[in-house]
């Protein structure tokens, strides 16, 4: 189905609504329905999605889960898992799902089962994530490859360094893990100065192999290498992960030394596939597959449950309805569990690289807003920083708050402190306080009445913003894959919606062309600088502080 979505009956219906329930405080649902919290969440496993503290009653969800049903929402689900070249402007298949399918069924793209090959790589990280930490695959030198350096950016950086970093608990004491990723020379710098070449493993993982900062970075991580230990040392030092094995072998990496994926996983989708070898390597081969076990939970829950209690499409439309029908655009992520404090940046690349889109499947400039802006960081670090403006701002921002039960670290009372916190802050996000609340409350602490006058605005909060709770029992390795699998399915659901394609991103084209044509004019000699007045301006003016 298509047409212009914001024509849509069931869209208009909601329109309507959305004026109604703007005048609608969440405070007063939930004194008036006792049962909100467990009519308004879902639970899978010990996974536990509350969304009862949001704008919606049962007609919003009602409504809601008409729109998903028009635009075809179940239809597209399957059609995703069966191999349907959904990624239209790419002519390709999508199915990151594949690459954690532990069912093992066929999935057939141009009529060949994808499976086989999958479970070849994953054989194959298998074994030499086992070399490299047990010492089996080791340094030119003879000695064992404890430092672990992966060379990649977007995509290939941000899935292995946040669940590196989520699984820490769970990695092998004499393996470290540095990343790379900025063409920021300071990047190389920093990570290069604390190695020693003879246990040093870099992976260079770019799905193209043509992306300017991991070609830079390699090839400068590559000359640190040669000159310490020289050429022949190379094969010993360096693997690549790509779909691209000409430009691997052009590159100088024996393809023997590659770890294959395939343009059916998307860059921001690519932790479940040979990209995840730092991962595996780091935690363990079992654990990357116990990743991919709680993915794969997710991904059966996602593609066999009805719309009404599928965790992802509800969490899709309750940020459709924030966005579209609420005027929320903004969304923050806040993960309370040190361990989780890159997923924020992680699902930055995949909300607003698949969902920031303009034009509809109709080839049409779309009429309404598509993806939201994304940010965050984890509590409660960032209680102390921008939670002022979720609570006294003048748009509410939707928030996601994630909390395990359990930590990994449960010393003293820090834990409970810590779950004090989250559910506090999403209460008084729901709540608020009335400017005769905090009156009253002023008056009683012995205020005079024009103590109370001065202040009482100042010191109440408006309340009525929006938030999901995600509880999870302990971070591990599978609830890792269940989580992110969550968020990717919730963010395919919404372009479905909102009729455009998550899986291409053509916007980071532009700037990165142009930086090619302004990389010749820093030159000394350039012959001529052709920008607008700003931009020739900078270029001078740069010039002229490097001499
Ligand atoms: O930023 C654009 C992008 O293509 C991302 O989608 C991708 O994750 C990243 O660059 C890195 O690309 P590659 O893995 O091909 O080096």
């Amino acid at each position: 189905m298509t047409g212009t979505v914001n024509k849509l009956r069931a869209w208009k219906r909601l329109e309507r609504h959305a004026k109604k329930m703007k005048k609608i405080e969440m405070r007063d649902m939930f004194e008036q329905d006792n049962k909100r919290a467990s009519k308004f969440s879902l639970q899978l496993e010990s996974m536990l999605v509350d969304f009862s503290k949001n704008r919606v009653n049962e007609k919003t969800l009602v409504y809601l889960l008409e729109l998903a049903r028009v635009r075809g929402v179940e239809e597209k689900i399957q059609a995703m898992f069966s191999g349907e070249k959904i990624n239209f402007t790419e002519n390709r298949a999508v199915l990151h799902t594949a690459l954690r399918n532990r069912d093992n069924t066929p999935v057939y793209v141009d009529s060949k089962n994808v499976m086989p090959q999958i479970n070849e790589v994953l054989a194959k990280m298998r074994k030499f994530s086992e070399a490299v930490r047990f010492g089996k695959f080791i340094g030119y030198t003879g000695k064992k490859l404890t430092d672990i350096v992966n060379i990649g950016i977007g995509g290939s950086d941000l899935g292995p360094v946040m669940a590196t970093e989520a699984l820490k608990k769970y990695k092998a004491k004499d393996i470290n893990t540095y990343f790379i990723s900025n063409i920021d020379g300071t990047a190389c710098a920093e990570v290069l100065n604390k190695l020693n070449p003879e246990t040093t493993l870099f992976i260079v993982a770019s799905k193209t192999f043509t992306t300017i900062e991991t070609l830079t970075n390699a090839k400068t991580c590559r000359k640190w290498l040669v000159d310490a230990l020289g050429e022949h040392a190379v094969a010993k030092h360096f693997v690549a992960l790509s779909t691209n094995a000409a430009k691997v072998k052009e590159f100088g990496i024996d393809t023997e030394n590659m770890f294959e994926f395939w343009d059916f996983v998307g860059g921001r989708y690519s932790m479940w596939s040979a990209i995840g070898l730092s991962i595996a390597i780091a935690v363990g081969m079992d654990n990357f597959e116990k990743m991919l076990e709680g993915a794969h939970t997710m991904d059966l829950h996602f593609r066999h449950t009805d719309l009404a209690h599928n965790i992802p499409v509800m969490l899709a439309l309750i940020g459709i309805w924030n966005n579209n029908f609420l005027g929320l655009r903004s969304q923050a992520i806040v993960p309370y569990d040190q361990y989780l404090r890159l997923l924020p940046a992680y699902l930055q690349q995949l909300e607003m690289e698949s969902n920031g889109k303009f034009v509809s499947a109709d080839n049409e400039f779309v009429k309404y807003d598509t993806g939201n802006v994304i940010f965050g960081g984890a509590g409660t670090d960032v209680q102390h920083s921008f939670f002022q403006m979720l609570h006294q701002g003048t748009t509410p921002i939707p928030v996601d708050f994630i909390i395990p039960a359990i930590s990994h670290n449960e010393i003293g009372d820090h834990h409970e402190i810590l779950i004090a916190n989250v559910l506090a802050q999403a209460e008084a996000l729901m709540k608020g306080k009335t400017v005769k609340e905090t009156a009253e409350e002023l008056a009683k602490a012995g205020k005079d009445k024009e103590a109370v006058d001065a202040l009482k605005k100042y010191k109440s909060f408006p309340g009525n913003n929006p938030s999901n709770t995600i509880i999870c029992k302990k971070i591990d390795p599978y609830t890792l894959g269940m989580l992110v699998a969550m968020y990717e399915h919730k963010v395919f659901v919404q372009g479905v919606i909102w009729n455009i394609n998550s899986f291409d991103q053509f916007g980071v084209e532009l700037g990165k062309k142009m930086a090619l044509d302004i990389l010749p004019e820093l030159q000394e000699n350039a012959s001529s600088i052709n920008h607008d007045s700003s931009t020739a301006a900078l270029i001078r003016y740069i010039k002229n502080l490097r001499k």
